[in-house]
């Protein structure tokens, strides 16, 4: 009989964890700050929370006004503008695209040189940009119940919950084991990539579109390693791990020999050149995102991307390699390739 009992609440207690752990809700980020203060603060200074935010947040950033007679009464929200550009969203839910009277305007802020681009010029152009800007993304419903915001989610931009899953079991009893940690690379790369995870990065304009970083690692030869092996999921891209001569050390010591290497020119200035394009691109070969392929192709006649054709479609890929224009010419810009290619080949040997 006292067997039985036991048995029976030890079932019971199953089944409570069991629907407690399935009906664990969002709590929100500020919840987390009381006791996980360091990854707080790394995560606010990061583009995560960023990504979307309501205009009484957005309006104290330092951003400006869209051009084109609007004040911020007339936002909802602003997107980005952590990085590389922001786009702002109409009380509508629709994201701005035009001048308050409807009459042509740039309305894109790009932060590296304060300048202004188009963006669907004139378009009626809803906010459909889950899943990849907020937390706990749903296609259903319209978010605060604006037409122009398709979706609803539970917190605006990247929160600790769209990475490690409703946290109310785990703040209501703090430990391991109770909150996911996800460390593959496509726990990223469900965002960092455009049409899927492949290692084809699509490609537009002599640049490498942006959010693609999975598809340019799935390109080459690091294609095992994780975004872990170099990033602290929490931080901003400028402290990824400086970690090169951890699995290149043959390398890393010669180059401290090498004119570039005496002059503290880091790896990644010539092996994640600036060949992905995002808000601007600020010369000839320079766009404004560094990319993630770090083979160097010294052959001069080498193209960094091909044209296929499919069903009758034209697409741009990069083919998995940076040419020397890429890699070189940004500080060697009175150079060409040719000249490049002579001091190229063989680099490190
Ligand atoms: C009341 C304090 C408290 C709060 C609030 C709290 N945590 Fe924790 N958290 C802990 C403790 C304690 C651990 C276990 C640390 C250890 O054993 O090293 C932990 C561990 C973690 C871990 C690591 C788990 C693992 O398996 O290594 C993650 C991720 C985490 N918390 C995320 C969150 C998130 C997200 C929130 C907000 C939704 C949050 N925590 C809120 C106390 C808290
Ligand atoms: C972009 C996804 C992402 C976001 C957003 C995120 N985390 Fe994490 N977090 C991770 C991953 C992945 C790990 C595992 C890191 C590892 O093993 O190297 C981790 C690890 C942790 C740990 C374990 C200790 C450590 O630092 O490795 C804690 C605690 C934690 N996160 C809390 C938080 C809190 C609190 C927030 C929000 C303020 C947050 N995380 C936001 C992905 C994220
Ligand atoms: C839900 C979508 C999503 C997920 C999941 C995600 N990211 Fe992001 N990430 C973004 C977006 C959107 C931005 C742009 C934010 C900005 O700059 O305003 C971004 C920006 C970044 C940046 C640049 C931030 C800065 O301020 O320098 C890094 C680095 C990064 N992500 C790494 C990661 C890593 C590592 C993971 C996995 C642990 C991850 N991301 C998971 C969407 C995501
Ligand atoms: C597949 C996921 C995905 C979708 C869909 C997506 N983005 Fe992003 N976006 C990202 C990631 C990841 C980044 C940062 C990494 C990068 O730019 O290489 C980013 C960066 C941005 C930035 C720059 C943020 C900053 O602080 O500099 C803006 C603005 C932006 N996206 C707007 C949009 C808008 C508007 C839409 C919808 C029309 C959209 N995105 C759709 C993933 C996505
Ligand atoms: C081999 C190391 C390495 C791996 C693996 C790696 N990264 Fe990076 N990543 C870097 C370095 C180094 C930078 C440049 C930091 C700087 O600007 O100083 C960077 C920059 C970035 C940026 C900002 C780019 C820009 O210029 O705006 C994003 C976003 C990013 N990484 C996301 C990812 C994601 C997502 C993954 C996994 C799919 C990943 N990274 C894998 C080393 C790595
Ligand atoms: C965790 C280990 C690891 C780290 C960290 C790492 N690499 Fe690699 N890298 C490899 C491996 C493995 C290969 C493939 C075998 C080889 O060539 O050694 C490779 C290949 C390369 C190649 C050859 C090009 C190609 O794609 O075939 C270049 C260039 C390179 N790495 C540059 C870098 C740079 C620059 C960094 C720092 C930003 C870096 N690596 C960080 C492990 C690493
Ligand atoms: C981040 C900037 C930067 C990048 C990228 C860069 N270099 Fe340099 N390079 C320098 C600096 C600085 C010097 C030393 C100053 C000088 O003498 O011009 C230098 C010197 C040289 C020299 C010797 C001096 C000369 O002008 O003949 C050669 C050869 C050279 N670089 C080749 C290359 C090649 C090949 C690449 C691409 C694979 C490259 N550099 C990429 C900055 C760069
Ligand atoms: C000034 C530009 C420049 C810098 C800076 C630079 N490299 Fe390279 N690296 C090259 C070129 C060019 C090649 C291609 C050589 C070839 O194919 O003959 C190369 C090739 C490589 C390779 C492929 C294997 C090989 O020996 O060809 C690795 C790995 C590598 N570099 C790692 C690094 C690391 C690690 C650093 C920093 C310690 C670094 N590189 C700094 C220009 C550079």
């Amino acid at each position: 009989m006292k067997k039985t009992l036991a048995l029976c609440a030890a079932g019971v207690l199953a089944l409570a964890v069991g629907s407690t752990a399935s009906a664990a809700d969002y709590v929100g980020a500020e919840k987390c700050f009381s006791c996980h203060q360091a990854q707080f603060n790394d995560w606010q200074a990061s583009g995560h929370p960023w990504k979307l935010r309501k205009v009484d947040k957005a309006r104290y950033a330092k951003l400006p006004l869209p051009p084109g007679g609007w004040s911020w009464d007339d936002i909802s929200y602003v997107i980005g503008g952590a990085n590389k550009k922001a786009r702002y969203i109409d009380k509508q839910g629709y994201i701005i695209t035009a001048a308050k009277d409807g009459s042509e305007v740039k309305n894109q802020y790009n932060v590296e040189d304060g300048s202004w681009s188009f963006y669907h010029k004139g378009e009626k152009k809803p906010y459909k940009c889950g899943p990849c800007h907020m937390t706990a993304y749903s296609p259903e419903g319209n978010q605060d119940g604006l037409p122009g915001m398709i979706g609803t989610w539970k917190e605006d931009g990247i929160a600790c919950e769209e990475c490690h899953g409703p946290g109310s079991d785990h703040v209501a009893k703090p430990g391991k084991g109770n909150v996911k940690i996800d460390t593959s690379a496509e726990a990223c790369g469900k965002c960092h990539q455009r049409g899927g995870m492949g290692p084809q990065p699509p490609a537009k304009g002599g640049f490498i579109q942006h959010h693609e970083q999975i598809n340019e690692l799935k390109a080459g030869s690091h294609k095992d390693l994780t975004c872990l092996t170099c990033h602290d999921p929490h931080k901003r891209a400028i402290h990824a791990k400086n970690n090169c001569a951890e699995c290149h050390d043959g390398i890393a010591k010669k180059f401290a020999a090498n004119i570039h290497g005496k002059q503290g020119t880091r790896c990644v200035e010539c092996h994640m050149p600036k060949v992905t394009k995002s808000a601007i691109s600020v010369a000839s070969y320079v766009g404004d995102v560094r990319t993630h392929i770090m083979k160097l192709n010294t052959d001069p006649k080498a193209d960094m991307f091909e044209t296929v054709e499919k069903d009758g479609k034209k697409s741009t890929y990069a083919k998995g390699f940076v040419t020397l224009d890429y890699a070189c010419l940004s500080c060697h810009a009175s150079r060409d390739k040719q000249w490049a290619a002579k001091a190229a080949k063989g680099f490190h040997k």
